[in-house]
């Protein structure tokens, strides 16, 4: 009897789409009984063979049977649809009380920070901020500064030589004659940058450390201007009374040479690793130009002087934070760098 087996069927496949724990199991429970090739479609074939006056029944049995299943179906798809956004709900859940993890800021490298200060202060004195490679010539990182090549003040620099008889500038005074030939007399200048030694690595020793050069070229230049602008430079960048000492030093490319010393600001004088327990730190080497210079980059030095001096930046970092090993400077290390 058609009839009753609709009714079975009806009550089979509501018990199959109640039960589907997935959206295939679903599907399938669907194609089975509602399909093109489903249960009720074979049912809804086998009504030609009725007598017309059983058609009608079966007809809206089959019609009521089909009608159940589609809402059933319906209903178990909007349960799974629920469940879906619950999860993803869950999943994508924001605790909006939770602290921020706050904004943070990167910082300019202390050395960064320095040169500027040192830039600014040149600048409000008239000094031009140059720039030079690093990659030099020997005649500009040596001979050009009255270091000929039998001269043994070329032993005080380990020098990184290219194969190409370049070099790694060993100090930032080659700027100092890329100013003198591309500006020429008067000058004011300052050169801060990268310099390079084949030295071994230690505390206190980095083959790659930072300068900053400084020339001035005019009339009648005296060791009093230079010691004005170098007291000028110490108090701008401790901001503190600093203590300092000059004594002799010498460099080809000054005459005299000196070099001024400040007292060490780690240990106040005392003694300690940095000033090598001497309470003395070698910061700001400085002289009046030697001749020999001037004359090499086209400057008369019957008619011009001046002075020059060549600052440790790196040193003077480490100096002004109390870093007591040069290695950090370039170590990437986030935990050193936070702090600045
Ligand atoms: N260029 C020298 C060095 O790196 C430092 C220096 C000394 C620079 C005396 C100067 C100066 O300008 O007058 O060792």
């Amino acid at each position: 009897m058609l009839e009753s087996r609709l009714a079975q069927l009806e009550a089979s496949a509501l018990k199959r789409i109640r039960a589907a724990l997935t959206a295939e199991e679903l599907e399938a429970a669907r194609v089975e009984a509602l399909g093109r090739k489903g249960a009720l479609a074979q049912a809804s074939k086998e009504m030609g063979k009725l007598a017309p006056e059983e058609r009608a029944a079966a007809g809206k049995r089959l019609n009521a049977a089909k009608q159940a299943l589609e809402t059933a179906f319906e209903a178990r798809q909007a349960e799974f649809a629920e469940q879906a956004l619950q999860a993803r709900l869950d999943a994508e859940w924001l605790d909006l009380t939770l602290p921020a993890p706050g904004v943070r800021p990167g910082s300019l490298h202390p050395l960064t920070q320095i040169q500027s200060e040192i830039e600014d202060l040149f600048v409000s004195m008239g000094f031009v901020v140059l720039d030079g490679p690093e990659v030099e010539t020997e005649f500009n990182n040596f001979d050009a500064l009255n270091i000929p090549s039998d001269h043994p003040a070329r032993d005080m620099q380990d020098t990184f030589w290219l194969k190409d008889g370049h070099l790694l500038r060993t100090h930032t005074s080659p700027v100092q004659v890329r100013g003198m030939r591309r500006l020429g007399p008067p000058l004011r200048m300052i050169a801060p940058g990268r310099v390079f030694r084949n030295e071994e690595v230690d505390a206190s020793h980095e083959h790659t450390f930072y300068q900053l050069e400084g020339m001035m070229v005019d009339r009648e230049v005296s060791i009093a201007h230079m010691l004005y602008f170098m007291k000028t430079l110490l108090a701008g960048i401790f901001k503190r009374d600093v203590t300092v000492r000059l004594r002799p030093g010498y460099f080809p490319f000054v005459e005299p040479g000196f070099e001024l010393d400040i007292q060490c600001l780690i240990c106040g004088g005392g003694g300690c690793p940095v000033c090598k327990q001497g309470g003395w730190v070698e910061l700001l080497p400085c002289g009046l130009v030697q001749p020999n210079v001037l004359r090499l980059s086209g400057i008369d030095p019957e008619e011009w002087n001046g002075f020059a001096f060549g600052l440790g930046l790196t040193r003077l970092v480490m100096m002004r934070y109390a870093i007591d090993d040069i290695r950090l400077l370039q170590s990437g290390d986030l935990r050193f760098l936070k702090q600045f």
